[in-house]
């Protein structure tokens, strides 16, 4: 599925542009890393600049390894990522056990490079490889009634020792409208920078909704259920006055109990200025249909 989007990001100041396209090409003939072919040039553009693979894999939101930014990085390496699959059921015409590596030869993988956003108001510019969330559910075959989609992480204490503990109710969960869901934006992110997905963030397998806040992305993905009902998520059931079931980025809706009209980049020093916070994560021209005529104060 070929879907062009406004995309100012890139990631050419970063990598010289002749280590990254070696990169890819490598990448590209080797099937034994398993993140199949790498698809179409990255796009030359202006604006910002992606953080750097060292950035985005040491500060990190992975409760599952404990609280701290750095636990992720300190802790995901027990976990086991092969094999892998996600159970796909509901509301769909071929339920079953999809084995991630199947999953990927089916697919090709992208890059997209995106804005992400926590609610916490730190953010990076990550360039994710993947494919989208709405040809995965194609292989199994949405119904018409389906009107959600509700995943879930995987629950494994022995290896996920933020999960002794209850932070959250476990396992980690987390839901889309289904419009959202099948938007092309939303991708199930594989990789970065043209290597596997790091456990830190998420591996093998995480969703990637880039005008939401980074919650929504939910991690290490084993479960994924369509439904006519609006799913339960983690930090919504938690705390719902804070964190809404919609979540979407929104500089004119504050926290409760922090503004969210600007945020930090990750990377830019304990002295850089925080920059604006963009409606939708700056997506808003590609998904603001999606929300016409709802109260965005309401429905946060
Ligand atoms: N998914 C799971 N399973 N567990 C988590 O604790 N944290 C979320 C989201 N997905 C989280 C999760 C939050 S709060 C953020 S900001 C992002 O993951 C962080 O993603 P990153 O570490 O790849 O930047």
């Amino acid at each position: 599925m070929a879907f062009r989007w406004k995309n100012d990001l890139t990631h050419a100041d970063v990598t010289p542009e002749n280590a990254w396209l070696n990169r890819r090409q490598i990448l590209a003939g080797a099937a034994g890393l398993g993140i199949g072919a790498i698809a179409g040039p990255v796009m030359a553009s202006d604006g910002l600049e992606p953080n750097t693979l060292e950035e985005i894999t040491s500060y990190n939101n992975f409760y599952e390894f404990g609280t701290d930014k750095g636990d992720p990085k300190r802790y995901a390496g027990a976990l086991t990522t092969e094999p892998w699959s996600i159970e796909i059921d509901g509301m769909v015409d071929r339920p079953g056990t999809y084995d991630v590596t199947e999953i990927m030869e089916q697919m090709t993988i992208e890059e997209r490079i995106y804005r992400f956003r926590c609610v916490e108001a730190w953010s990076m510019v990550i360039p994710w490889n993947g494919f989208e969330l709405a040809d995965l559910l194609a292989l199994a075959g949405v119904q018409d009634r389906a009107r959600y989609v509700a995943f879930e992480t995987l629950y494994r204490p022995d290896e996920m020792r933020g999960q002794r503990f209850p932070i959250i109710e476990w396992p980690y969960v987390e839901g889309l409208r289904m419009d959202e869901a099948l938007h092309p934006l939303t991708i199930m992110a594989t990789g970065i920078y043209g290597k596997p997905l790091p456990n830190q963030n998420g591996a093998p397998i995480r969703v990637v909704v880039p005008w939401k806040y980074g919650f929504k992305s939910i991690k290490s993905v084993v479960k994924i259920t369509l439904t006519d009902d609006e799913p339960p998520a983690s930090w919504n059931r938690l705390q719902p006055r804070e964190y809404g079931f919609y979540s979407n980025v929104n500089p004119n809706v504050d926290h409760p109990r922090w503004s969210q009209a600007t945020e930090r980049k990750i990377g830019g020093g304990l002295f850089s200025k925080r920059i604006p916070t963009l409606m939708f994560n700056g997506y808003e021209e590609e998904v603001a249909r999606l929300y016409e005529g709802m109260d965005l104060t309401r429905y946060f």
